[in-house]
């Protein structure tokens, strides 16, 4: 069984980007692997934020990971401040990480041009990120198209620290410590573009369709959204493979529909609204039970904070064991903690 691991900021809002990129994979591997998932807001203090309101995001993210589908008893879900171990080995592995690799990070260049002076942990994000993985020593992280950069700097990260401090020998013998590579999981909606189908569907840009809308909301945002961009009348036959709404189709419809979307998309059998009406109907039946869920776990905050605990600490047990040979293999002096 592998050992999967993945986070998502607690932006304030699961949206079918993120959803479809990322999280609807997470659900369904969950019953395949021994998986932890994680609400890392270390990461998300990185940017502007409000700190009266970060608790709160934070447990709105869990609960919004619980109601779509994601089961404590069957994997790990934790918030990412609460296993300490993620701040230590960060601090570890930025002593092997190339400073020209940070700067070369395209979410850094573009985060940091948002922001007048730039804090050093921006550029420090994905030294946490690669922290968050190795810590479990994951092999596979289930993300959209937009982290594969951060998931290269991590295997590069894991390289250098395993040929400075790995004993290749004994771990050739199963008795020497060093991490694995891991490697991206991506789902067929690897880039979901908002609803504008000009950039990524994503909170900050306001593009973005909420898991949680009421199916009146999801209809008004359907409509109008972008498609494929050369289908300019009725008549004019389409293409699926570039339509971002065909995209969404394939999180939300089974695969009967789909062929029937795009066969009717490629002959101007249908119009899109014809399409885009379907896609709400699935949409809708499949997020109403979830905008449900999401409601009631809303009014058990202090059940959900257990919850998120219990996780916390089943994670902070493996993340002590990798610690504790990492503090050794780096030659930190034993015994020193109290
Ligand atoms: P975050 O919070 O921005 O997004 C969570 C996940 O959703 C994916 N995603 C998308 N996929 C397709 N289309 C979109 N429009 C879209 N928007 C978001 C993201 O690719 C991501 O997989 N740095 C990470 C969080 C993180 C992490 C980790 C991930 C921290 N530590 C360790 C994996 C492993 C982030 O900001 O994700």
């Amino acid at each position: 069984m592998a050992r999967v691991f993945s986070g998502i900021q607690p932006s304030g809002e699961l949206h079918i980007g993120n959803y479809l990129g990322a999280v609807q994979n997470w659900v369904r591997l969950q019953h395949q692997h021994d998986c932890l998932f994680s609400v890392v807001d270390l990461h998300a203090i990185t940017q502007p934020y409000e700190p009266a309101a970060l608790a709160q995001r934070t447990l709105d993210m869990a609960i919004s990971l619980y109601a779509v589908g994601l089961d404590p008893e069957r994997c790990i879900v934790f918030v990412q401040s609460q296993v300490p171990e993620h701040t230590e080995l960060n601090w570890l592995l930025t002593t092997v990480t190339p400073l020209g690799e940070l700067e070369r990070q395209t979410q850094f260049k573009d985060k940091s041009q948002r922001q007048e002076s730039v804090p050093a942990g921006l550029l420090n994000y994905p030294v946490l990120q690669a922290a968050d993985v190795l810590l479990y020593e994951a092999t596979l992280v289930p993300v959209g198209e937009d982290q594969l950069q951060h998931l290269e700097l991590m295997r590069e990260i894991a390289r250098r620290w395993n040929s400075r401090f790995a004993n290749g020998r004994a771990a050739e013998r199963g008795e020497g410590f060093g991490f694995p590579e891991p490697q991206a999981l991506l789902s067929t909606a690897k880039r979901v573009l908002g609803l504008d189908g000009q950039a990524k569907m994503s909170k900050s840009l306001g593009n973005t369709i909420g898991l949680f809308e009421t199916p009146e909301t999801i209809w008004e945002k359907l409509k109008p959204a972008a498609t494929d961009p050369a289908r300019v009348t009725r008549r004019d036959p389409g293409n699926p493979d570039i339509c971002n709404i065909f995209t969404i189709h394939q999180g939300f419809s089974p695969p009967e529909t789909q062929a029937l979307v795009a066969r009717n998309c490629r002959t101007a059998g249908w119009g899109c609204l014809d399409c885009k009406r379907v896609l709400a109907d699935n949409m809708i039946a499949a997020l109403t039970p979830v905008r449900e869920r999401a409601q009631e776990l809303r009014s058990q905050p202090r059940r959900v904070g257990e919850t998120l605990r219990a996780g916390a600490a089943k994670a902070r047990a493996i993340a002590r064991r990798t610690m504790e040979r990492v503090r050794r293999r780096m030659g930190l002096l034993e015994g020193a903690r109290v």
